[in-house]
């Protein structure tokens, strides 16, 4: 019996001469939606180019060249000497549906960020970037891509130069001792927590938490199937002495020790050795998050717990968000080549490193002293924005302290018990200013004021902004 000559297609994908899609993208999108829903089937021939060409009225390099695209896709397949046919098995009848719900899709988180900034606002955790310094930084990027990159993936810990060069800064800047095999480079606080998560924590697994403190990590926490231990904190920082022990110690311990988020004290020192002995006598990891100490004002800074520790129960996390800009997702975690290791696996699992280009051209931009440079201009800066606010907020002094003084870009406004913050809020609003309460970052404690960020406001908006902040009080 003679095989049967495969059904030839008579299909023409409908063309638009003025839609501004060239006629080639669209004969590949005609053809290829015909095939997906199935008006082409499986095996059948299409005419020649000439012919279509023909009764297209279409240049034959265009129908030439959109078949090869569709070839190139997978779409059609050639038989020598019989034609161009469609290739469609397993393809068709598979209609795009937008599931919104399915067996292998989880429930969304309900994630606590920050919306966009929209107007007047003491936006927490928010620098300036209107003095970011543009010229070392391209410099720096011009260095960067004087070599091609290199032809494979590079080491998960990071760049050997830019962890020396992280490494000597630190010593600089924090009098922390490290080599640069001691450091895993990786993108920001946030990606620093997952891969320690993923490290060591087992489902139910318990991390104390700084009670308020940063939602975000809390999250990150959360993510991780792991129960969160709130432990209040005062102005010397956590209360390391309600960290539990014994069989309900946690296994992490998360803290702000150098600007406490949000309240913005310093963990003292001796609630820092307390802590790395209660992390020793209860074999648990202090994740020591050093997010801004850099913005330091009249008092020297206390060493890390990581350069105070001497049974390698910290993990010290660094991160260039807000010395630089948060935009560059670039962080650094030290830690002990046990969990190291880990860390690497982990990196290597996520995303095997950290981007090249922006590693090596960080690397330049602290090597040349830009970094430095930039930090100091930015200590003036930020120590001029928050005198004026602190001036601006006087004729309430009786009425709410300001707190949080040391270190940073945000106060804390610690109000008497009986000021409505609930109503300040609502007042601020209504003439453009938006303010967060202390409580957007409690579990349980019940600290009663406002966190301002001054960072990102010009000194103008500062005191527009505290005018309202004031006069909302004064109602
Ligand atoms: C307490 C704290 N840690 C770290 C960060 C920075 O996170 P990342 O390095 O992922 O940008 C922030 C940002 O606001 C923060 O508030």
């Amino acid at each position: 019996m003679k095989p049967s000559r495969p059904a030839s297609s008579d299909f023409l994908p409908h063309l638009e001469r003025n839609n501004g899609i060239s006629l080639e993208r669209q004969l590949v999108h005609g053809f290829r939606q015909a095939i997906l829903d199935g008006q082409l089937g499986h095996g059948m021939r299409l005419p020649s180019s000439r012919v279509l060409a023909n009764t297209l009225k279409v240049n034959r390099n265009t129908v030439i060249a959109a078949l090869e695209q569709l070839l190139a896709e997978g779409y059609l397949e050639t038989k020598r000497g019989s034609g161009t046919f469609v290739y469609a098995q397993n393809m068709q009848a598979q209609a795009v549906t937008h599931l919104e719900t399915a067996r292998w899709l989880l429930p969304a988180a309900h994630l606590l960020v920050a919306p966009p900034v929209q107007s007047l606002e003491f936006r927490v955790c928010q620098i300036a970037t209107n003095h970011f310094p543009l010229l070392s930084w391209r410099k720096s990027w011009l260095q960067a891509v004087q070599a091609a990159p290199p032809d494979d993936y590079q080491n998960a810990l990071g760049e050997p130069s830019l962890r020396q060069a992280i490494g000597a800064y630190l010593q600089r800047a924090r009098g922390l001792n490290s080599q640069p095999e001691d450091m895993l480079i990786c993108n920001g606080t946030i990606q620093a927590l997952h891969l320690i998560c993923q490290a060591t924590l087992q489902t139910g697994s318990s991390v104390a938490f700084e009670d308020p403190g940063f939602p975000l990590a809390r999250q990150v926490f959360l993510s991780h199937q792991a129960k969160i231990l709130p432990i209040p904190v005062d102005q010397d920082g956590l209360l390391v002495d309600q960290l539990p022990t014994g069989k309900n110690a946690p296994v992490l311990v998360y803290v702000t020790p150098s600007h406490q988020f949000p309240l913005g004290g310093r963990l003292s020192l001796a609630r820092r050795l307390a802590l790395l002995e209660w992390a020793k006598q209860n074999d648990a990891l202090i994740l020591e998050d050093d997010y801004d100490s850099e913005f330091r004002f009249d008092v020297p800074p206390l060493p890390p717990l990581a350069s105070l520790d001497h049974s390698g129960r910290v993990a010290y996390i660094g991160t260039f968000s807000k010395v630089l800009t948060p935009a560059l997702r670039l962080g650094y975690i030290i830690s002990t080549p046990a969990l190291r290791q880990r860390l690497c696996q982990y990196k290597t699992l996520a995303d095997y490193q950290t981007n090249q280009p922006s590693q090596l051209a960080m690397t330049h931009f602290i090597e040349t002293g830009a970094l430095e440079r930039h930090i100091a201009k930015m200590r003036r800066m930020y120590a001029h924005k928050r005198s004026t606010l602190v001036h601006a907020l006087e004729p309430i002094a009786k009425l709410a302290k300001v707190r949080g003084l040391e270190a940073g870009i945000n106060i804390f406004l610690e109000c008497q018990p009986h000021v409505p913050l609930e109503n300040i809020v609502a007042r601020c609003a209504k003439q453009g200013l938006v303010v967060s309460t202390v409580g957007q970052y409690a579990l349980q404690a019940k600290h009663h004021g406002l966190v301002l960020g001054y960072g990102a406001l010009e000194p103008e908006e500062i005191i527009q902004a505290a005018k309202i902040l004031v006069g909302a009080f004064s109602r």
